[in-house]
Protein backbone atom coordinates (compact mmCIF):
# COMPACT_ATOMS: atom_id res chain seq x y z
CA UNK A 1 0.00 0.00 0.00
CA UNK A 2 2.70 2.14 1.05
CA UNK A 3 5.21 1.52 -1.82
CA UNK A 4 1.94 2.18 -4.40
CA UNK A 5 1.21 5.29 -3.34
CA UNK A 6 4.94 6.15 -3.26
CA UNK A 7 4.97 5.16 -7.01
CA UNK A 8 1.93 7.52 -7.76
CA UNK A 9 3.36 10.43 -6.25
CA UNK A 10 6.74 9.67 -7.49
CA UNK A 11 5.14 9.42 -11.01
CA UNK A 12 2.87 12.49 -10.15
CA UNK A 13 5.76 14.61 -8.86
CA UNK A 14 8.09 13.78 -11.86
CA UNK A 15 5.43 15.03 -14.15
CA UNK A 16 5.37 18.16 -12.54
CA UNK A 17 9.13 18.39 -12.26
CA UNK A 18 9.38 17.86 -16.05
CA UNK A 19 6.55 20.67 -16.68
CA UNK A 20 8.12 22.92 -14.49
CA UNK A 21 11.41 22.61 -16.29
CA UNK A 22 9.63 23.39 -19.55
CA UNK A 23 7.82 26.49 -18.57
CA UNK A 24 10.69 27.61 -16.99
CA UNK A 25 12.96 27.68 -19.87
CA UNK A 26 9.99 28.51 -22.10
CA UNK A 27 10.15 32.04 -19.45
CA UNK A 28 14.11 32.37 -20.05
CA UNK A 29 13.89 32.67 -23.71
CA UNK A 30 13.02 36.57 -22.31
CA UNK A 31 15.21 39.09 -20.25
CA UNK A 32 11.72 40.37 -19.12
CA UNK A 33 10.77 36.65 -17.84
CA UNK A 34 14.49 35.14 -17.32
CA UNK A 35 14.43 35.54 -13.79
CA UNK A 36 11.14 34.02 -12.74
CA UNK A 37 11.97 31.27 -15.16
CA UNK A 38 14.91 30.49 -13.52
CA UNK A 39 12.75 30.42 -10.13
CA UNK A 40 10.51 27.71 -11.95
CA UNK A 41 12.99 25.82 -13.34
CA UNK A 42 14.94 25.61 -9.67
CA UNK A 43 11.57 24.64 -8.08
CA UNK A 44 11.40 21.95 -10.45
CA UNK A 45 15.09 20.59 -9.76
CA UNK A 46 14.15 20.92 -5.79
CA UNK A 47 10.69 18.40 -6.68
CA UNK A 48 13.00 16.04 -8.78
CA UNK A 49 15.11 15.47 -6.27
CA UNK A 50 13.18 15.42 -3.32
CA UNK A 51 10.99 12.95 -5.09
CA UNK A 52 13.93 10.62 -5.82
CA UNK A 53 14.21 9.90 -1.98
CA UNK A 54 11.02 8.63 -2.47
CA UNK A 55 11.82 6.00 -4.47
CA UNK A 56 13.22 3.81 -0.97
CA UNK A 57 9.76 3.48 -0.21
CA UNK A 58 9.51 0.90 -3.22
CA UNK A 59 12.43 -1.08 -2.58
CA UNK A 60 12.80 -4.12 -0.72
CA UNK A 61 15.31 -3.43 2.24
CA UNK A 62 15.92 -6.53 3.31
CA UNK A 63 17.38 -7.35 -0.37
CA UNK A 64 19.57 -3.72 0.00
CA UNK A 65 20.75 -3.68 3.71
CA UNK A 66 22.93 -0.03 2.71
CA UNK A 67 20.27 1.61 1.49
CA UNK A 68 19.82 3.56 4.52
CA UNK A 69 23.47 4.60 4.40
CA UNK A 70 23.12 5.99 0.91
CA UNK A 71 20.36 7.63 2.04
CA UNK A 72 21.99 9.11 5.00
CA UNK A 73 25.02 9.83 2.45
CA UNK A 74 23.23 11.46 -0.43
CA UNK A 75 21.88 13.55 1.73
CA UNK A 76 25.21 14.60 2.66
CA UNK A 77 26.17 15.29 -0.58
CA UNK A 78 23.42 17.25 -1.08
CA UNK A 79 24.33 19.37 1.31
CA UNK A 80 28.21 19.88 0.44
CA UNK A 81 27.21 20.30 -3.34
CA UNK A 82 24.15 22.59 -2.50
CA UNK A 83 25.98 24.68 0.11
CA UNK A 84 29.08 25.08 -1.99
CA UNK A 85 27.31 25.86 -4.85
CA UNK A 86 25.35 28.43 -3.38
CA UNK A 87 28.34 30.15 -1.87
CA UNK A 88 30.62 30.17 -5.26
CA UNK A 89 27.09 31.59 -7.08
CA UNK A 90 26.48 35.00 -4.96
CA UNK A 91 30.25 35.31 -5.20
CA UNK A 92 31.45 34.83 -8.89
CA UNK A 93 32.60 37.58 -10.99
CA UNK A 94 31.17 38.28 -14.03
CA UNK A 95 33.68 37.33 -16.33
CA UNK A 96 34.69 34.01 -14.55
CA UNK A 97 31.64 32.69 -15.26
CA UNK A 98 32.71 30.59 -18.25
CA UNK A 99 34.14 28.90 -16.12
CA UNK A 100 31.46 28.25 -13.35
CA UNK A 101 29.28 26.79 -15.92
CA UNK A 102 31.77 24.50 -17.11
CA UNK A 103 32.69 22.85 -13.93
CA UNK A 104 28.53 22.53 -13.36
CA UNK A 105 28.62 21.13 -16.80
CA UNK A 106 31.33 18.80 -15.83
CA UNK A 107 29.86 17.56 -12.50
CA UNK A 108 26.37 17.23 -14.89
CA UNK A 109 28.23 14.50 -17.36
CA UNK A 110 30.20 12.98 -14.35
CA UNK A 111 26.71 12.31 -12.62
CA UNK A 112 25.65 10.51 -15.65
CA UNK A 113 28.99 8.43 -15.80
CA UNK A 114 28.48 7.92 -12.08
CA UNK A 115 24.81 6.91 -12.98
CA UNK A 116 26.57 4.59 -15.54
CA UNK A 117 28.86 3.12 -13.50
CA UNK A 118 26.62 1.75 -10.78
CA UNK A 119 24.27 0.46 -13.03
CA UNK A 120 27.27 -1.82 -14.74
CA UNK A 121 29.17 -3.01 -11.16
CA UNK A 122 25.96 -3.70 -10.41
CA UNK A 123 24.40 -5.49 -12.97
CA UNK A 124 21.51 -4.23 -13.02
CA UNK A 125 20.67 -3.28 -16.90
CA UNK A 126 18.39 -5.93 -18.41
CA UNK A 127 18.85 -6.35 -21.81
CA UNK A 128 20.73 -5.03 -24.86
CA UNK A 129 18.97 -1.64 -25.33
CA UNK A 130 19.32 -1.02 -21.76
CA UNK A 131 23.02 -2.10 -21.89
CA UNK A 132 23.79 -0.09 -24.75
CA UNK A 133 22.19 3.13 -23.41
CA UNK A 134 24.35 2.60 -20.26
CA UNK A 135 27.02 2.03 -21.81
CA UNK A 136 26.81 5.13 -24.34
CA UNK A 137 25.46 7.59 -22.03
CA UNK A 138 28.17 6.46 -19.78
CA UNK A 139 30.93 7.35 -22.71
CA UNK A 140 29.08 10.69 -22.79
CA UNK A 141 29.06 11.97 -19.90
CA UNK A 142 32.77 10.79 -18.96
CA UNK A 143 33.91 12.39 -22.13
CA UNK A 144 32.30 15.25 -20.77
CA UNK A 145 33.51 15.36 -17.25
CA UNK A 146 36.71 14.94 -18.50
CA UNK A 147 36.72 17.61 -21.35
CA UNK A 148 35.08 20.33 -18.81
CA UNK A 149 37.54 20.38 -16.26
CA UNK A 150 40.33 20.84 -19.05
CA UNK A 151 37.80 23.37 -20.48
CA UNK A 152 37.96 25.19 -16.84
CA UNK A 153 41.45 24.56 -16.19
CA UNK A 154 42.44 26.93 -19.61
CA UNK A 155 39.63 29.47 -18.51
CA UNK A 156 41.16 29.51 -14.97
CA UNK A 157 44.63 30.13 -16.36
CA UNK A 158 45.84 26.70 -15.06
CA UNK A 159 46.33 25.50 -18.26
CA UNK A 160 47.48 28.55 -20.06
CA UNK A 161 48.57 27.14 -23.53
CA UNK A 162 46.88 24.84 -26.11
CA UNK A 163 49.02 21.53 -25.75
CA UNK A 164 49.11 20.30 -29.54
CA UNK A 165 51.41 16.85 -30.72
CA UNK A 166 51.99 15.52 -33.90
CA UNK A 167 49.34 13.11 -34.94
CA UNK A 168 47.14 14.59 -32.39
CA UNK A 169 43.89 13.90 -34.17
CA UNK A 170 44.87 10.00 -34.65
CA UNK A 171 45.41 9.37 -31.26
CA UNK A 172 42.11 10.87 -30.17
CA UNK A 173 40.77 8.49 -33.38
CA UNK A 174 42.53 5.74 -31.46
CA UNK A 175 41.36 6.58 -27.91
CA UNK A 176 37.90 7.05 -29.32
CA UNK A 177 38.07 3.61 -30.82
CA UNK A 178 38.83 1.88 -28.03
CA UNK A 179 36.54 3.30 -25.79
CA UNK A 180 33.80 2.21 -27.78
CA UNK A 181 35.52 -1.74 -28.42
CA UNK A 182 35.84 -2.24 -24.63
CA UNK A 183 32.00 -1.37 -24.76
CA UNK A 184 31.34 -3.46 -27.29
CA UNK A 185 33.21 -6.20 -25.37
CA UNK A 186 31.08 -5.44 -22.26
CA UNK A 187 28.06 -5.73 -24.07
CA UNK A 188 28.52 -8.47 -26.05
CA UNK A 189 30.17 -10.82 -23.05
CA UNK A 190 27.24 -9.17 -20.87
CA UNK A 191 24.69 -10.27 -22.83
CA UNK A 192 26.26 -13.52 -24.45
CA UNK A 193 27.35 -15.21 -21.22
CA UNK A 194 30.72 -15.32 -23.10
CA UNK A 195 33.87 -15.28 -21.00
CA UNK A 196 35.21 -11.73 -21.12
CA UNK A 197 38.91 -12.96 -20.57
CA UNK A 198 39.26 -10.67 -17.42
CA UNK A 199 36.21 -9.74 -14.94
CA UNK A 200 33.45 -7.49 -16.62
CA UNK A 201 34.26 -4.96 -13.84
CA UNK A 202 37.90 -4.75 -14.50
CA UNK A 203 36.81 -3.79 -18.04
CA UNK A 204 33.96 -1.47 -16.81
CA UNK A 205 37.25 0.65 -15.23
CA UNK A 206 39.16 0.24 -18.13
CA UNK A 207 36.37 1.68 -20.53
CA UNK A 208 35.97 4.40 -17.91
CA UNK A 209 39.77 5.66 -18.05
CA UNK A 210 39.65 5.33 -21.28
CA UNK A 211 37.02 7.70 -22.30
CA UNK A 212 37.72 9.82 -19.64
CA UNK A 213 41.39 10.29 -21.06
CA UNK A 214 39.67 10.87 -24.49
CA UNK A 215 37.87 13.62 -22.89
CA UNK A 216 41.14 15.14 -21.62
CA UNK A 217 42.74 14.84 -25.37
CA UNK A 218 40.47 15.97 -27.06
CA UNK A 219 39.96 19.41 -25.42
CA UNK A 220 43.37 20.15 -24.66
CA UNK A 221 44.40 21.28 -28.20
CA UNK A 222 41.65 23.62 -28.44
CA UNK A 223 42.62 27.56 -27.38
CA UNK A 224 41.30 28.96 -24.32
CA UNK A 225 39.36 31.56 -26.28
CA UNK A 226 37.64 28.87 -28.31
CA UNK A 227 36.20 26.99 -24.52
CA UNK A 228 32.80 28.78 -24.85
CA UNK A 229 31.72 26.52 -27.96
CA UNK A 230 33.52 23.91 -26.21
CA UNK A 231 31.64 24.68 -22.74
CA UNK A 232 28.65 24.81 -25.26
CA UNK A 233 28.89 21.72 -27.12
CA UNK A 234 30.04 19.22 -23.76
CA UNK A 235 26.56 21.60 -22.30
CA UNK A 236 24.51 19.50 -25.22
CA UNK A 237 26.80 16.25 -24.48
CA UNK A 238 25.79 16.41 -20.58
CA UNK A 239 22.49 16.45 -21.34
CA UNK A 240 22.42 13.77 -24.11
CA UNK A 241 24.15 11.51 -20.99
CA UNK A 242 21.81 12.39 -18.92
CA UNK A 243 18.74 11.73 -20.89
CA UNK A 244 20.26 8.32 -21.54
CA UNK A 245 20.70 7.52 -18.21
CA UNK A 246 17.55 8.47 -17.21
CA UNK A 247 16.16 6.11 -20.08
CA UNK A 248 17.83 3.60 -17.92
CA UNK A 249 16.76 4.56 -14.81
CA UNK A 250 13.24 4.85 -15.80
CA UNK A 251 13.02 8.14 -14.90
CA UNK A 252 10.56 10.45 -17.24
CA UNK A 253 12.23 14.18 -15.11
CA UNK A 254 15.75 12.93 -16.16
CA UNK A 255 14.90 11.79 -19.67
CA UNK A 256 13.11 15.23 -20.24
CA UNK A 257 16.25 17.57 -18.42
CA UNK A 258 18.91 15.71 -20.05
CA UNK A 259 16.98 16.05 -23.40
CA UNK A 260 16.31 19.55 -23.05
CA UNK A 261 19.86 20.65 -21.74
CA UNK A 262 20.74 18.60 -24.76
CA UNK A 263 19.20 20.52 -27.26
CA UNK A 264 20.04 23.73 -25.78
CA UNK A 265 23.72 22.91 -26.04
CA UNK A 266 22.99 21.64 -29.62
CA UNK A 267 22.17 25.05 -30.46
CA UNK A 268 23.78 27.50 -28.67
CA UNK A 269 26.75 25.77 -30.05
CA UNK A 270 25.78 26.33 -33.70
CA UNK A 271 24.36 29.85 -33.06
CA UNK A 272 27.84 30.69 -31.69
CA UNK A 273 29.93 29.25 -34.37
CA UNK A 274 27.28 30.66 -37.32
CA UNK A 275 27.93 34.41 -35.32
CA UNK A 276 31.80 33.46 -35.90
CA UNK A 277 31.49 32.41 -39.06
CA UNK A 278 33.30 29.41 -38.33
CA UNK A 279 32.16 25.60 -38.48
CA UNK A 280 31.74 23.48 -35.14
CA UNK A 281 34.81 21.19 -36.84
CA UNK A 282 36.67 24.23 -37.10
CA UNK A 283 36.66 25.40 -33.61
CA UNK A 284 37.43 21.94 -32.44
CA UNK A 285 40.24 21.54 -34.91
CA UNK A 286 42.07 24.60 -35.60
CA UNK A 287 43.79 26.91 -33.38
CA UNK A 288 42.00 30.13 -34.41
CA UNK A 289 43.23 32.97 -32.39
CA UNK A 290 47.32 31.48 -32.18
CA UNK A 291 47.09 31.45 -36.12
CA UNK A 292 45.34 34.73 -36.14
CA UNK A 293 47.68 37.19 -34.40
CA UNK A 294 49.63 39.50 -36.50
CA UNK A 295 46.59 39.81 -39.26
CA UNK A 296 46.69 43.48 -39.92
CA UNK A 297 45.27 43.19 -43.85
CA UNK A 298 45.47 46.83 -45.89
CA UNK A 299 45.22 49.13 -42.50
CA UNK A 300 47.47 52.25 -43.03
CA UNK A 301 47.32 55.21 -40.84
CA UNK A 302 46.91 55.94 -37.35
CA UNK A 303 45.31 55.42 -34.30
CA UNK A 304 44.00 59.19 -32.47
CA UNK A 305 43.02 60.18 -29.43
CA UNK A 306 40.80 62.16 -27.49
CA UNK A 307 40.11 63.05 -23.87
CA UNK A 308 37.20 61.20 -21.86
CA UNK A 309 35.77 64.53 -20.85
CA UNK A 310 35.66 65.61 -24.79
CA UNK A 311 34.20 62.26 -25.75
CA UNK A 312 31.91 62.77 -22.87
CA UNK A 313 30.35 66.34 -23.91
CA UNK A 314 30.20 65.21 -27.42
CA UNK A 315 27.66 62.00 -26.31
CA UNK A 316 25.51 64.91 -24.28
CA UNK A 317 25.15 67.28 -27.75
CA UNK A 318 24.11 65.09 -29.77
CA UNK A 319 20.55 63.52 -30.71
CA UNK A 320 21.42 59.88 -31.26
CA UNK A 321 23.79 57.49 -29.31
CA UNK A 322 24.27 53.68 -29.95
CA UNK A 323 26.44 51.74 -27.48
CA UNK A 324 28.40 48.70 -28.06
CA UNK A 325 29.58 46.72 -24.86
CA UNK A 326 31.84 44.12 -25.32
CA UNK A 327 34.17 41.67 -23.23
CA UNK A 328 36.50 44.72 -21.89
CA UNK A 329 32.95 46.10 -20.28
CA UNK A 330 32.64 42.77 -18.50
CA UNK A 331 36.45 43.10 -17.18
CA UNK A 332 36.51 46.70 -16.31
CA UNK A 333 33.29 45.84 -13.84
CA UNK A 334 31.98 49.22 -15.73
CA UNK A 335 27.95 48.21 -16.40
CA UNK A 336 27.28 50.62 -13.48
CA UNK A 337 29.24 53.73 -14.40
CA UNK A 338 28.02 53.23 -17.95
CA UNK A 339 24.22 53.18 -16.70
CA UNK A 340 24.63 56.49 -14.52
CA UNK A 341 26.46 57.58 -17.40
CA UNK A 342 23.48 56.62 -20.15
CA UNK A 343 21.00 58.27 -17.56
CA UNK A 344 22.59 61.37 -17.94
CA UNK A 345 21.84 61.09 -21.81
CA UNK A 346 18.93 60.47 -21.41
CA UNK A 347 17.95 63.32 -19.04
CA UNK A 348 18.92 65.42 -21.69
CA UNK A 349 16.86 63.71 -24.22
CA UNK A 350 19.49 61.97 -25.98
CA UNK A 351 18.33 59.10 -27.73
CA UNK A 352 20.53 56.03 -26.64
CA UNK A 353 20.45 51.97 -27.66
CA UNK A 354 22.83 49.76 -26.88
CA UNK A 355 23.56 47.10 -29.83
CA UNK A 356 24.49 43.37 -28.32
CA UNK A 357 26.16 41.12 -30.95
CA UNK A 358 25.41 37.36 -29.79
CA UNK A 359 29.15 36.59 -29.09
CA UNK A 360 30.14 39.39 -27.48
CA UNK A 361 32.37 38.91 -24.31
CA UNK A 362 32.83 35.57 -23.53
CA UNK A 363 29.70 33.66 -23.02
CA UNK A 364 26.38 33.56 -24.94
CA UNK A 365 24.36 36.69 -23.34
CA UNK A 366 26.91 37.91 -21.43
CA UNK A 367 26.37 41.15 -22.31
CA UNK A 368 22.49 40.87 -21.75
CA UNK A 369 23.34 39.91 -17.99
CA UNK A 370 25.79 42.37 -17.27
CA UNK A 371 23.29 45.28 -18.08
CA UNK A 372 20.39 43.84 -17.21
CA UNK A 373 22.39 43.59 -13.50
CA UNK A 374 23.18 47.19 -13.84
CA UNK A 375 19.42 47.90 -13.85
CA UNK A 376 19.38 49.00 -17.82
CA UNK A 377 15.72 49.14 -18.96
CA UNK A 378 15.15 45.94 -21.71
CA UNK A 379 13.53 48.06 -24.12
CA UNK A 380 16.88 49.82 -24.66
CA UNK A 381 18.91 46.68 -25.45
CA UNK A 382 18.81 46.02 -29.14
CA UNK A 383 20.22 42.53 -30.61
CA UNK A 384 22.31 42.84 -34.23
CA UNK A 385 19.50 42.06 -36.64
CA UNK A 386 17.44 44.80 -34.72
CA UNK A 387 19.61 47.47 -34.78
CA UNK A 388 22.09 47.08 -37.50
CA UNK A 389 20.90 49.37 -40.23
CA UNK A 390 20.60 52.28 -37.15
CA UNK A 391 24.24 52.76 -37.29
CA UNK A 392 24.43 54.76 -40.42
CA UNK A 393 21.83 57.41 -38.97
CA UNK A 394 23.46 57.51 -35.89
CA UNK A 395 25.35 60.98 -34.08
CA UNK A 396 27.66 58.70 -32.09
CA UNK A 397 28.54 55.18 -31.17
CA UNK A 398 30.48 54.28 -28.44
CA UNK A 399 32.31 51.37 -28.50
CA UNK A 400 32.86 49.84 -25.19
CA UNK A 401 35.36 47.36 -24.61
CA UNK A 402 34.83 45.24 -27.96
CA UNK A 403 36.75 44.52 -30.51
CA UNK A 404 36.09 42.20 -32.82
CA UNK A 405 32.53 42.52 -32.74
CA UNK A 406 32.88 46.17 -34.83
CA UNK A 407 35.27 44.92 -36.80
CA UNK A 408 34.29 45.80 -40.68
CA UNK A 409 37.64 43.77 -41.69
CA UNK A 410 35.11 40.74 -41.31
CA UNK A 411 32.89 42.46 -44.25
CA UNK A 412 35.36 43.88 -46.38
CA UNK A 413 38.71 41.90 -45.94
CA UNK A 414 38.47 38.96 -47.82
CA UNK A 415 41.98 37.52 -46.29
CA UNK A 416 40.89 38.42 -42.53
CA UNK A 417 40.20 35.35 -40.56
CA UNK A 418 37.42 36.77 -38.99
CA UNK A 419 35.61 37.43 -43.18
CA UNK A 420 32.47 36.55 -43.08
CA UNK A 421 31.64 37.47 -39.29
CA UNK A 422 28.23 39.25 -39.01
CA UNK A 423 29.65 42.45 -37.27
CA UNK A 424 27.69 45.72 -35.62
CA UNK A 425 28.00 48.09 -38.56
CA UNK A 426 29.73 50.72 -36.00
CA UNK A 427 31.86 52.32 -38.27
CA UNK A 428 28.68 53.66 -40.34
CA UNK A 429 27.76 56.27 -37.88
CA UNK A 430 28.77 59.76 -38.06
CA UNK A 431 31.66 59.49 -34.57
CA UNK A 432 32.76 56.52 -33.19
CA UNK A 433 34.20 57.02 -29.48
CA UNK A 434 36.37 53.45 -28.56
CA UNK A 435 36.96 52.84 -25.03
CA UNK A 436 40.02 50.56 -24.66
CA UNK A 437 43.43 50.52 -22.29
CA UNK A 438 45.81 50.49 -25.47
CA UNK A 439 46.84 48.02 -27.84
CA UNK A 440 45.66 45.15 -26.68
CA UNK A 441 43.67 42.96 -29.66
CA UNK A 442 40.46 41.35 -29.27
CA UNK A 443 39.90 37.29 -28.95
CA UNK A 444 40.68 36.62 -32.57
CA UNK A 445 44.38 38.43 -32.38
CA UNK A 446 43.77 41.13 -35.65
CA UNK A 447 43.98 44.38 -36.05
CA UNK A 448 41.10 46.39 -36.01
CA UNK A 449 40.47 48.63 -39.14
CA UNK A 450 37.86 50.68 -37.48
CA UNK A 451 40.32 52.20 -34.95
CA UNK A 452 41.87 53.71 -37.93
CA UNK A 453 38.69 55.17 -39.55
CA UNK A 454 38.69 58.83 -40.08
CA UNK A 455 35.75 59.20 -38.07
CA UNK A 456 37.40 57.07 -35.44
CA UNK A 457 38.70 57.99 -32.16
CA UNK A 458 40.23 56.13 -29.40
CA UNK A 459 39.72 56.87 -25.48
CA UNK A 460 42.57 55.08 -24.23
CA UNK A 461 42.02 53.63 -20.01
CA UNK A 462 40.27 51.49 -18.30
CA UNK A 463 36.33 51.47 -19.21
CA UNK A 464 35.36 52.39 -15.66
CA UNK A 465 37.50 55.20 -15.35
CA UNK A 466 36.88 56.17 -18.43
CA UNK A 467 33.27 56.56 -17.88
CA UNK A 468 34.06 57.92 -14.51
CA UNK A 469 35.47 61.00 -16.39
CA UNK A 470 32.55 61.25 -18.86
CA UNK A 471 30.16 61.33 -16.18
CA UNK A 472 32.02 63.92 -14.71
CA UNK A 473 32.58 66.10 -17.52
CA UNK A 474 28.47 65.87 -18.16
CA UNK A 475 27.97 66.72 -14.84
CA UNK A 476 30.36 69.53 -14.79
CA UNK A 477 28.32 71.19 -17.77
CA UNK A 478 25.12 71.47 -15.75
CA UNK A 479 27.13 73.02 -12.68
CA UNK A 480 28.37 75.36 -15.14
CA UNK A 481 25.24 76.15 -16.15
CA UNK A 482 23.77 76.54 -13.25
P1 LIG B 1 37.22 41.24 -27.87
O1 LIG B 1 37.23 41.21 -29.37
O2 LIG B 1 37.84 40.10 -27.17
O3 LIG B 1 37.89 42.61 -27.40
C1 LIG B 1 37.89 43.01 -26.08
C2 LIG B 1 38.64 44.31 -25.99
O4 LIG B 1 38.44 44.80 -24.67
C3 LIG B 1 40.13 44.19 -26.19
O5 LIG B 1 40.50 44.75 -27.42
C4 LIG B 1 40.77 44.91 -24.99
O6 LIG B 1 41.71 45.88 -25.47
C5 LIG B 1 39.57 45.56 -24.33
N1 LIG B 1 39.65 45.55 -22.87
C6 LIG B 1 40.01 44.53 -22.06
N2 LIG B 1 39.96 44.89 -20.78
C7 LIG B 1 39.55 46.20 -20.76
C8 LIG B 1 39.28 47.13 -19.72
N3 LIG B 1 39.47 46.84 -18.43
N4 LIG B 1 38.85 48.37 -20.08
C9 LIG B 1 38.68 48.70 -21.38
N5 LIG B 1 38.91 47.84 -22.40
C10 LIG B 1 39.34 46.60 -22.09
O7 LIG B 1 35.74 41.38 -27.30
P2 LIG B 1 34.33 41.45 -28.05
O8 LIG B 1 34.29 42.58 -29.01
O9 LIG B 1 33.35 41.42 -26.94
O10 LIG B 1 34.27 40.16 -28.93
C11 LIG B 1 34.15 38.87 -28.38
C12 LIG B 1 35.07 37.92 -29.10
O11 LIG B 1 35.07 36.68 -28.41
C13 LIG B 1 34.64 37.67 -30.52
O12 LIG B 1 35.75 37.57 -31.35
C14 LIG B 1 33.96 36.33 -30.43
O13 LIG B 1 34.02 35.59 -31.63
C15 LIG B 1 34.77 35.66 -29.34
N6 LIG B 1 34.01 34.60 -28.72
C16 LIG B 1 32.90 34.93 -28.04
C17 LIG B 1 32.10 33.92 -27.58
C18 LIG B 1 30.84 34.30 -26.87
S1 LIG B 1 29.74 33.20 -26.76
N7 LIG B 1 30.65 35.49 -26.40
C19 LIG B 1 32.44 32.60 -27.76
C20 LIG B 1 33.62 32.30 -28.44
C21 LIG B 1 34.39 33.33 -28.92
P3 LIG B 1 42.85 46.45 -24.49
O14 LIG B 1 43.61 45.27 -23.99
O15 LIG B 1 43.65 47.37 -25.33
O16 LIG B 1 42.14 47.16 -23.37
Amino acid sequence: MFAMLAQITIGTADLAAASLFLFGLKRMSSPATAKSGIRVAGIGMIAAVLTSFLYVFGVDTAARPHLMVNVALAIIALGIGGGGAWLVGRKVAMTAMPQMVAIYNGMGGGAAGGIAAMELFGNRTHGATQLLVTLLGGLIGAVSMSGSVIAWAKLQGVLAKPLRIRGQQLLNGVFLLAAVSVAGWIAVSGLSGADPVLPLTTWTYIFFAIALVFGVLMTLPIGGADMPVVISIYNAFTGLAVGLEGYVLGTPALMIAGMVVGAAGLLLTLLMARAMNRSVANVLFTNFGQVAKVHRGAITGTERATEASDAGIKMRYAASVIIVPGYGLAAAQGQQKLYEFVKLLLAAKVSVKFAVHPVAGRMPGQMDVLLAEAGVPYDLIFQLDDINAEFATTDVVLVIGANDVVNPAARTDKSSPIYGMPILDADKAKQVYVIKRGQGKGYSGIVNALFYEPNCNMVFGDAQAVLIKMIEAVRGLGAAAA
